[in-house]
């Protein structure tokens, strides 16, 4: 019976490789046996390599390939084999990824499930601690963590990416991750290293005090969000039981302390809900709601993105201009339209008579899409689902903003704002409408002239793309007009 030894690193392609060869030579799923490194008894164990070598072309759901590339960071022992039983199957079980009804897929799933929490968990309570002199040209940090699974090599580029201008380390019992001169590697894993405290412990602590509104103390929701297994590791969590401990007494004063006048914004939000059309709750201000987007986990976008990029501009704003999605740069900065396209549309949008500060700019998708390519992040088109997803934002924001006009740059924008997914050449330059009625100008996204290869096309791209948005301007005035 062949015996498959998976590295403690690379286990995912490792798993792939190994699957595709044993179907290729048909070898059944009660036939094989796995595990995650080499033990004793795996001195017979085949490397994933070897087992690899008769390559089959196997086309498989995608849907499979994303749920084994989370499963197969999962701890059950039992996963690498629970994969496999499920690959053989669909080799012959036409629609078996949509069978909600299979036991063995539901497994999978709710493995996948807590691969995705796990990870999650990860990036919301790793704690750096700073252990390296401060004037060094890159300063070192250093954290501890315990995740449920093995999920430290697919969450460590998260990292990677947002502290990309440190030197870190996060070691947890099974594996270490080292970020040296913008290089991630990997070491064995060890027991808790001794991390000195560093200063910024204190203002955590102090910052999370502050946050914390004991009036809205709930201690179950408190709880699920941040289990108390993370609390040894989270230098705020020491604060909890005392703050849980005086949020009654606190609450009443600040009770006994507020004003017996309801607040006029209250009156304004109350008259606002009570309008027709407006059947949910709604972030009372643009602040709120960016918190609230920051917050959103409606599809798994957020997973990898860096941080949600909200809209910007004035609350006033009698134009609004929507784009696609933020891109590599505004992912950074948490700010639309700050990268080449960004640019780009803020130039020819001057020379048509816009002015981008009296503008509130956004995007139909508020977290970044991307495939990793080596050290690139490369954009991809977010789909319905995600569209649709983010549609609660977009139309939030439209709703506290209430523009006159909005201008909608791209496919996605347009499919976001009017439903409509009919190709946006033939829409360009025309006037629709949101399902609210709120006007939307149609025309091309400034990226689709970035990636004109031919001067001379790409020339007379922009020249139809300023004379669109010399049109949206136009029919701003006469909105402002009437
Ligand atoms: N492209 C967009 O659609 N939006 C941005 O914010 C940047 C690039």
């Amino acid at each position: 019976m062949p015996h498959v030894a998976l590295p403690h690193t690379g286990t995912d392609k490792a798993w792939r490789d190994a699957a595709r060869g044993l179907i290729a030579r048909r070898v059944p799923p009660d036939e094989v046996t796995w595990s995650r490194g080499a033990t004793e008894e795996d001195l017979f164990a085949q490397a994933p390599e070897q087992v690899a070598q008769t390559r089959a072309t196997l086309k498989v759901p995608r849907d499979f390939v994303s749920l084994a590339g989370s499963v197969v960071w999962h701890r059950d022992p039992e996963r690498f084999a629970r994969l496999y039983a499920m690959l053989w199957r669909l080799r012959s079980e036409k629609g078996l990824m949509e069978d909600r009804g299979d036991a063995a897929l539901a497994k999978l799933r709710s493995m996948e499930k807590a691969v995705h929490r796990d990870r999650h968990k990860m990036t919301a309570f790793v704690r750096f601690r700073e252990i390296g002199a401060r004037d060094l040209p890159r300063r070192r940090f250093a954290a501890w963590f315990e995740p449920t699974h093995f999920t430290l090599e697919p969450t460590a580029p998260f990292f990677a990416r947002r502290f990309a201008d440190m030197d870190w380390m996060i070691a947890t019992p099974d594996l270490t991750a080292i970020f040296e001169n913008g290089e991630l590697s990997f070491a064995e894993g060890q027991p808790k290293p001794d991390i000195p405290e560093d200063a910024t412990e204190e203002l955590w602590g102090t910052y999370f005090r502050n946050i914390f509104n004991p009036a809205r103390l709930k201690v179950g929701a408190m709880m699920s969000e941040m289990p108390k297994k993370y609390w040894k590791n989270l230098p705020e969590a020491r604060h909890i039981p005392e703050m849980i401990a005086s949020a009654g007494a606190r609450a009443e004063a600040m009770q006994a302390a507020a004003p017996t006048l309801p607040p006029l914004r209250a009156a304004k939000i109350t008259e606002r809900l009570a309008a027709p059309g407006v059947v949910r709750a709604m972030a009372d201000d643009l602040d709120q709601l960016r918190a609230e987007e920051n917050a959103c986990t409606r599809c798994p976008l957020y997973e990898n993105a860096t941080q949600a990029v909200p809209g910007e501009g004035p609350r006033d704003a009698d134009l609004m201009v929507v784009g696609e999605q933020p891109g590599d740069q505004e992912d950074l900065a948490g700010r639309p339209f700050v990268g080449p396209a960004g640019q780009m549309f803020d130039r020819i949008a001057r020379e048509a008579g816009i002015d981008r500060s009296r503008a509130f700019v956004t995007n139909a998708v508020k977290h970044f899409k991307f495939a990793p390519k080596g050290k690139r992040r490369i954009h991809q088109n977010p789909n319905t689902g995600e569209i649709k997803a983010c549609r609660f934002w977009l139309q939030s924001e439209i709703e506290l903003v209430r523009p006159k006009l909005i201008l909608s740059m791209g496919g996605t924008a347009a499919e976001s704002l009017t439903g409509s997914r009919k190709g946006i050449l033939s829409r360009r330059g025309t006037v629709e409408e949101t399902p609210e009625g709120v006007p939307v100008f149609l025309t091309v996204h400034p990226s689709y002239l970035l990636r004109l290869p031919d001067p001379a096309l790409r020339d007379d791209e922009t020249e139809k793309f300023r004379a669109d948005l010399k049109s949206a301007q136009a029919h701003l005035e006469e909105l402002r007009a009437s």
